[in-house]
């Protein structure tokens, strides 16, 4: 509140529409998410890597595609005070590849393999499981072609999905060709689109010409009613994106990885080639996957690299934490101890004993000065602290500690030296 003259102003800000904060107990499951991911990754190899949350503009627009919604309609874009182009990035896999030809990662033995976490920014209408700044954990792989590679990488997802304890997670596989038999796919879906192109939406006629794949992952409602029956790409696959994703299969039955094909997938990013695949849930609304990716095998190159192939997914945390936190009961941090005190001179000893006993491993909480024993020992209460320690001047004239454990109602005196003992007998019984 501000007072102008007489008036009084009331100012409440909010975040920007789309963003949100992440608070504690929730944030605890996403460290835990996010630890878990980590120890898993490296388990297949995976390396972290930080890139910059802002990159050159063309980076994206060259990456994702043009004619895509990312770039159309939802990157946030700027110009830097010396007047580039510069946007927040709205995925990860664009910036890994820059930086993996900047600093010459293909040199190093291949496969390279690397995971990432952090926020991405999509200028989106905001809805459930839809946000304008959203975090992924990301992975990326380079430098192998051979589809263990792809059984491998969409194992590691499913371990993920399984080490964090979601269960009813769908993985929805697809090769969407390469630059070779894609052509042809092209060709097939001009023809199919041809006589119903003016019922289109006025995106869509756009894309006809320009890209007619992006017409599939249109959410118009009408436009997906015109595709239905539209021709499917795994009829036009070539004899070698084929034979990747018969032998794909073969391994993820091996692997006894269930998935199921979904000749529709797409992906809303122009740079896949070959195999595509998600992870979703019934339980997220209509924004349903948890987690996509595909292989890029032509990106590197593009790029201005040496021809690299390239595959990795990211999963979208939000509603990753989503499906979690239906069957988590989340709990804030309870401290081992509260120390009360009464009076300056103790105050001081119980913040000196307070770093004490943190630095043999408690979570302890002190009081800060001016409360009654009461209202102290009320907050302890509160805060559901197991255990007290009371200092006052009688404490501190006889060297002798009051301490009360506050589940099983036991109290007594002792000797300041002999505290982490009693604590640590109390903890383990409780
Ligand atoms: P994507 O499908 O655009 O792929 O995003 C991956 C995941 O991020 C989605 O499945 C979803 O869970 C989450 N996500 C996307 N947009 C939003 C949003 N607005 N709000 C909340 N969550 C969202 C990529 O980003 C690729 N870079 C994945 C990849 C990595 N492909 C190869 N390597």
């Amino acid at each position: 509140m501000i007072r102008r003259g007489k008036e009084k102003i009331q100012l409440r800000y909010s975040a920007p529409k789309g963003i949100h904060d992440i608070l504690p107990p929730d944030i605890s499951i996403w460290q835990k998410t996010e630890a878990t991911a980590k120890e898993l990754f490296q388990k297949y190899g995976y390396q972290e890597i930080r890139t910059p949350i802002i990159e050159h503009t063309d980076i994206f627009i060259r990456s994702i595609g043009e004619n895509t919604d990312i770039v159309e309609k939802e990157m946030y874009t700027f110009s830097d005070r010396a007047g580039r182009s510069i946007t927040l990035r709205p995925e990860g896999t664009a910036s890994v590849v820059r930086a993996f030809i900047e600093h010459n990662l293909q040199n190093f033995t291949s496969p390279q393999k690397f995971y990432y976490t952090g926020p991405m920014f999509r200028y989106e209408r905001p809805q459930k499981g839809r946000f304008r700044q959203f975090y992924q954990i990301g992975v990326e792989a380079f430098g192998e072609r051979h589809p263990t590679m792809d059984a491998e990488i969409i194992t590691m997802l499913c371990s993920f999905m399984k080490a964090i304890g979601l269960e009813g997670i769908n993985f929805e596989l697809n090769s969407i060709g390469c630059e070779k038999c894609r052509p042809d796919y092209k060709n097939a879906l001009l023809l199919f689109f041809k006589d119903k192109l003016d019922n289109f939406c006025p995106d869509c006629q756009r894309r006809y010409s320009l890209n007619p794949l992006r017409i599939l992952d249109c959410k118009v409602e009408r436009c997906i009613a015109l595709r239905h029956g539209s021709p499917l790409i795994p009829e036009h696959l070539c004899d070698d994106c084929s034979n990747h994703f018969e032998e794909l299969k073969e391994r993820l039955r091996i692997l006894q990885m269930p998935y199921t094909l979904n000749p529709e997938l797409v992906r809303g990013l122009d740079y896949y080639t070959k195999t595509t695949f998600e992870a979703t849930s019934n339980h997220l609304g209509s924004q349903k996957a948890v987690a996509a990716g595909g292989r890029y095998d032509k990106l590197v190159e593009e790029f201005g690299g040496p021809a690299t192939p390239a595959i990795g997914f990211a999963i979208g945390m939000e509603r990753l934490i989503t499906l979690l936190m239906e069957k988590t009961n989340l709990l804030s941090p309870v401290p081992d101890c509260f120390i009360a005190t009464i009076g300056k001179e103790a105050e001081l000893k119980g913040l000196l004993l307070a770093e004490q006993l943190r630095e043999k491993g408690y979570h302890v909480e002190i009081h800060y000065g001016g409360a009654s024993l009461k209202s102290q020992l009320r907050r302890a209460d509160r805060m559901d602290s197991r255990f007290v320690l009371i200092i006052g001047d009688d404490e501190l004239r006889s060297g002798k500690i009051k301490w009360k454990n506050l589940k099983n109602k036991e109290q007594g005196e002792i000797e300041i030296e002999d505290i982490s003992s009693i604590l640590k007998n109390n903890l383990e019984r409780y």
